[in-house]
């Protein structure tokens, strides 16, 4: 059974949109612990467009599971992940122009950087997860660069608009979830699951650990809406 690793980063979107206090990432991180989560996530962008610095600190202040830290190899965050020290940290590809995370990180083509961050981090303690497509020669090429961990993007998986298709990277899933245990790495997966298609990925073999956001955050919503209209009509009911 997978451990689930709640993403909090749009619980900051909507604190962000208006640039105030609420709703505070940290307050969601300790309702996720609260409800089981075994793991909480965030993405420290190097445009701060959600997460912010101060709530990286305050999180490795206060939450009790694994705190993962999803960075770019970019050397501003590296440095800032070495201050900090999370005790897991996901490199993952960043573009500026990007929604979300659209592919994994090509390690093959950065070779030279992510063996340098991942040797950097993991001397100080913290366990290094590459977030890939799932490649055999991404995952072999992580492997080589001495992370411990491999997170396959669940990502086309998802977005699959027939039934033939999601079989088919369901099974490229298996596939390369099998590969990156045979070579001794820990497996992660992440992106675009949702409370419809999550089911077939946490059955597959061997993975230990799914991070999931946005489908979390936008149930929150719905599942909290009535009572937070509920409660407001009830404060000016005078
Ligand atoms: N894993 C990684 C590496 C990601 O970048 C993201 C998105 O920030 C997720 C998992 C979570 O994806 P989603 O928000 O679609 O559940």
């Amino acid at each position: 059974m997978p451990k689930l690793g709640v993403n909090i980063d749009h619980v900051a979107t909507v604190r962000q949109a208006r640039r105030t206090i609420e709703p505070d990432p940290v307050w969601a991180a300790a309702l996720a612990e609260l409800a089981g989560a075994d793991g909480i996530t965030v993405h420290l962008r190097e445009d701060r467009r959600h997460i912010q610095d101060r709530d990286v600190r305050v999180l490795m202040d206060t939450v009790q599971v694994k705190l993962n830290l999803e960075m770019a190899i970019a050397e501003e965050i590296v440095q800032i992940a070495c201050q900090l020290k999370p005790p897991q940290v996901s490199l993952v590809p960043e573009k500026r122009t990007e929604v979300t995370t659209e592919g994994g990180l090509d390690v093959i083509r950065n070779r030279d950087r992510v063996r340098d961050v991942t040797r950097r981090l993991q001397d100080l303690g913290i366990e290094v997860s590459l977030f890939i497509d799932a490649d055999q020669d991404q995952i072999a090429a992580s492997k080589e660069l001495g992370a411990q961990a491999v997170e396959l993007h669940t990502g086309r998986y998802a977005d699959a608009t027939h039934e033939a298709e999601q079989a088919r990277e369901l099974h490229l899933l298996k596939e390369c979830g099998g590969f990156a245990i045979q070579q001794g790495l820990v497996l992660h997966m992440g992106h675009g699951l949702t409370y419809r298609n999550v089911i077939p990925v946490a059955s597959i073999p061997g993975v230990s650990e799914l991070n999931i956001g946005h489908s979390i955050v936008a149930r929150a919503v719905m599942v909290g809406f009535e009572r937070a209209v509920r409660e407001m009509k009830e404060l000016i009911t005078l």
